[in-house]
């Protein structure tokens, strides 16, 4: 069955975070899964989820290089939640990657580790969905401001749904503690977002959200979430 987002992106807008997600899972389920890179938005997606089935699916693109509190919370989630979470791994493993390309990659060309870590291995992933779940909302950055609650992600051919497209940072952490969902305790060490360990850094007062992102390179996005 192929279902005609236009038909429903509209009036999408209006529903909630929840009621994405519920149309997203009766829609697609066991065909769609949540993408999470277990920062504090997708936390909440995953609490939004196992409060409307117990069996929904969760994929990380695990490139290898991830934060060891993030590996555990990983581990947490699994325990807490009941879910397996599936991981996509790159091609290479770091080793591969260093005898391929050089050592130290994500220093010369973070977007071609990017690619290889994270690009890749979600595009094989999304091969095998018809939707998938992410926690990008439109205040992030300007590259994220026009996102729509369902939208038909042409770039991986498939649809594509961000329940939390008009939530705060604010929001977010309202959601955390009022539902004492598990977080990434680099959150509190001035961490607001989080990805590989050699490409992630703190931020300092005053600076952007994603400023401690490939830090020093003119780049904000890894390539998941540009439009193709
Ligand atoms: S990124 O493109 O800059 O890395 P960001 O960290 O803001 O993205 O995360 C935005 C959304 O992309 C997350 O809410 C999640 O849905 C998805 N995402 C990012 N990184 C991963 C990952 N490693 N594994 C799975 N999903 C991810």
């Amino acid at each position: 069955m192929t279902i005609d987002i236009q038909n429903y992106q509209a009036e999408a807008e209006s529903w909630n975070a929840e009621e994405i997600i519920r149309w997203g899972l009766s829609q697609f389920h066991p065909s769609v899964a949540i993408a999470s890179s277990f920062g504090a938005e997708d936390v909440v997606l995953i609490d939004l989820a196992a409060r409307i089935q117990p069996k929904f699916r969760v994929f990380t693109l695990d490139t290898d290089f991830l934060f060891p509190e993030t590996y555990a919370l990983i581990d947490q989630i699994e325990r807490q939640y009941d879910v397996q979470i599936e991981r996509a791994r790159s091609r290479y493993t770091p080793g591969e990657q260093a005898a391929a390309l050089g050592d130290g990659l994500w220093t010369r060309e973070p977007d071609k580790c990017c690619n290889l870590r994270k690009v890749e291995p979600l595009t094989q992933k999304l091969a095998g969905l018809s939707a998938w779940i992410t926690g990008i909302r439109r205040d992030q950055a300007p590259t994220r401001a026009n996102a729509r609650k369902l939208e038909d992600d042409k770039k991986f051919g498939l649809v594509k749904l961000n329940p939390l497209a008009d939530w705060t940072w604010d929001q977010v952490w309202d959601y955390i503690r009022a539902h004492n969902v598990p977080y990434n305790p680099l959150h509190d060490r001035n961490y607001p977002s989080i990805g590989c360990t050699y490409c992630t850094r703190q931020v300092q007062a005053g600076e952007d959200m994603r400023a401690g992102r490939w830090s020093g390179f003119q780049k904000t996005e890894c390539g998941l979430h540009a439009k193709g």
